[in-house]
C-alpha cells in the first residue's frame, strides 16, 4: 500500500489515500505526507478511527505536540480531554452539550472567526490535526483559506507595504470582537498580546503567504483603528471564494492542515447536537519576529 494524494482543490487541498494512520509509519511515509501538506497546506483522510492516543503518536511524526494550556477559559478540572488534546467539540466532561450561556462554549465561538491556530502564542503552532468522531449531519463545516495564493494575488504596492509589518496577536482581540470581554486578571495575564510577522516565509518552499488571524488585532507602530480597518481588508481579500474550501464532515475523517500558510473557520451547527472533535496540534519551531520583553 503506497500513499497516494489527489486534489480536492488544485495545489491546496489534497486528499490521502494508501495510508492507515492508526498504525506506526515509516520514514518513508512521513516525508510523503510532510511533502505533501509543503505541496498543498491542507489534507484530507477518511475513514480514520483513531483513539487520542492514536491521534498523538501519528501527530508527533511531524514535530512535538504543542500543550493546550494558555489557549482558552476551560478550567484544568472541567478538562474532557488530556492536556495535549485540544477540545474542539461543544461537549462538557460528562460529554454532554455545553449549556448555550456556558461561558466556555461562548469562547469558543471564536472559532468561527477566520484564524490560524495558536498566532496568539510566541511560537505559533506548525501544524493542526483534526479528528471527527462524532459529527453532525447539518453544518459544522471547516473551511479553509489559502494564504500564499491571497499574498500572491496582492499588488506589488501592497505587498511593499506589508512586507515588514509587525501585528499584535491576542485571544483578547479575538473574543474582544465577539463582545466577550471579561477577563479574570490571570486570564488577562495568559493571553498577553504576542508579535507575529504579517508576511511570513515558509521555510521548505520558500512561498510567501499572508499571516493573518482574527486574533490579530493591530499592527506595531499603527494607530489601532487603522490597523483595524487594514487588517479587515486584507481579510477580506484573503477569504474569497476563489481562496477557499469547505470540508463537510463524515465521521472518522480527519483533516491536517499546516498553520503557516491558511486560516479556518468552523461553520454554525445546532450546538444541541453533540459534536465531538478533537484536535493535536504539533508546535512550530521558530518566532515569526523577536517578542517584547515583558
Ligand atoms: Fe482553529
Amino acid at each position: 500500500m503506497s500513499i497516494k494524494i489527489t486534489d480536492l482543490t488544485p495545489g491546496f487541498v489534497g486528499e490521502v489515500s494508501g495510508v492507515d494512520i492508526t498504525r506506526p509509519l515509516n520514514t518513508d511515509q512521513v516525508a510523503a505526507l510532510e511533502a505533501g501538506m509543503d505541496r498543498y497546506a491542507v489534507l484530507v483522510y477518511h475513514d480514520q478511527s483513531l483513539t487520542d492516543d492514536q491521534q498523538k503518536a501519528f501527530s508527533i511524526n511531524f514535530g512535538p505536540l504543542e500543550h493546550t494550556a494558555g489557549g482558552n477559559v476551560t478550567k484544568a478540572a472541567e478538562r474532557r480531554l488530556d492536556a495535549y488534546m485540544a477540545d474542539v467539540s461543544n461537549l462538557d466532561a460528562n460529554q454532554q452539550p455545553l449549556a448555550r450561556d456556558d461561558r466556555r462554549r461562548l469562547f469558543n465561538l471564536g472559532n468561527q472567526l477566520w484564524h490560524s491556530d495558536s498566532s496568539f502564542r510566541a511560537i505559533p503552532a506548525k501544524y493542526s490535526v483534526l479528528s471527527g468522531r462524532i459529527v453532525v449531519a447539518t453544518g459544522g463545516h471547516t473551511q479553509f483559506a489559502d494564504m500564499r495564493a491571497a499574498y500572491d494575488a496582492l499588488d506589488a504596492g501592497t505587498k511593499a507595504d506589508i512586507e515588514n509589518l509587525v501585528c499584535e496577536h491576542s485571544l483578547i482581540y479575538s473574543r474582544g470582537t465577539l463582545g466577550f470581554t471579561e477577563l479574570s486578571n490571570e486570564e488577562k495575564q495568559m493571553f498577553k498580546p504576542v508579535r507575529q510577522r504579517l508576511v511570513r516565509v515558509h521555510p521548505v518552499t520558500g512561498r510567501k503567504s499572508l499571516y493573518l488571524s482574527s486574533h490579530a488585532g493591530t499592527i506595531i507602530g499603527w494607530p489601532m483603528p487603522e490597523a483595524r480597518a487594514f487588517l479587515r481588508d486584507l481579510n477580506e481579500h484573503a477569504v474569497q471564494p476563489r481562496f477557499t474550501y469547505a470540508h463537510k464532515w463524515k465521521q472518522h475523517d480527519l483533516v491536517m492542515w499546516d498553520n503557516r500558510t491558511t486560516m479556518h473557520r468552523v461553520r454554525r451547527f445546532d450546538e444541541t447536537k453533540i459534536r465531538d472533535m478533537r484536535r493535536t496540534t504539533v508546535a512550530g519551531d521558530r518566532v515569526t519576529v523577536e517578542q517584547m520583553a515583558a
